[in-house]
């Protein structure tokens, strides 16, 4: 058995993420964790690489303790045997869901505040988004970042806000002025 996993456990605040999970994989297994958006795949992924810290539980890496007693061990070992993919969806990081639907309606289209605010509720309620309408995109899952990303309010700029500078900020004043010529 290369992975073995007990009573892994995670919450944020009052959300429990994982409740106390079991598995084992043997080498060479292909295992598919299935779940609806939120339901805590990749903050598995997460705690089993250790980029998040459990509340609780053990996980042994090839017969050796890398998380338990509420501590990781040896993560040395964890770095040299496991690697991650990650996703990304190119949300501006430092605006909230609102912010990163709004945006384009407010530099593009010149709406008013108030009709961006609620265009930008109606579209995000569409994607199942409303609940995490002032989340910034580090605490939204992937589906809920790519859901974000390629709500209608967004998705006609997306790509090209990213490929016109590292800057977030400047990148949309350049896009808005490209788009209103
Ligand atoms: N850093 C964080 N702070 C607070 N809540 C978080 C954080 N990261 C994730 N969450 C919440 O934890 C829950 C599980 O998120 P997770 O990313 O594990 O979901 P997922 O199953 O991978 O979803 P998806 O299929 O959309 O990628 C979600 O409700 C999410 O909003
Ligand atoms: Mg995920």
């Amino acid at each position: 058995m290369i992975l073995k996993v007990s009573g892994l456990q995670k919450r944020y605040g009052k959300l429990e993420v994982l409740k106390s999970i079991d598995f084992e994989l043997e080498k060479g297994e292909v295992v598919c964790v299935l779940g609806p958006s939120g339901s805590g795949k990749s903050t598995l992924l997460r705690c089993l690489n250790m980029l998040e810290k459990p509340d609780g539980g053990r996980i042994e890496l090839n017969g050796n303790e890398v998380f338990g007693d509420g501590k990781p061990k040896d993560l040395d070992v964890l770095r040299r045997e496991v690697g991650m993919v990650f996703q990304s969806f190119n949300l501006f990081p430092h605006m909230s869901a609102e912010e990163n639907v709004s945006i384009a309606q407010r530099k593009v289209r010149n709406r008013k505040s108030d009709f961006c605010k609620d265009r930008t509720h109606e579209l995000l309620l569409k994607v199942d988004l409303e609940d995490k309408i002032n989340e910034f995109p580090d605490r939204l899952s992937g589906g809920q970042q790519q859901r974000g990303s390629r709500s209608p309010g967004r998705s006609r700029w997306t790509p090209k806000s990213c490929s016109l500078t590292k800057s977030p900020v400047r990148s949309t004043r350049n896009w808005s002025k490209a788009c209103s010529m």
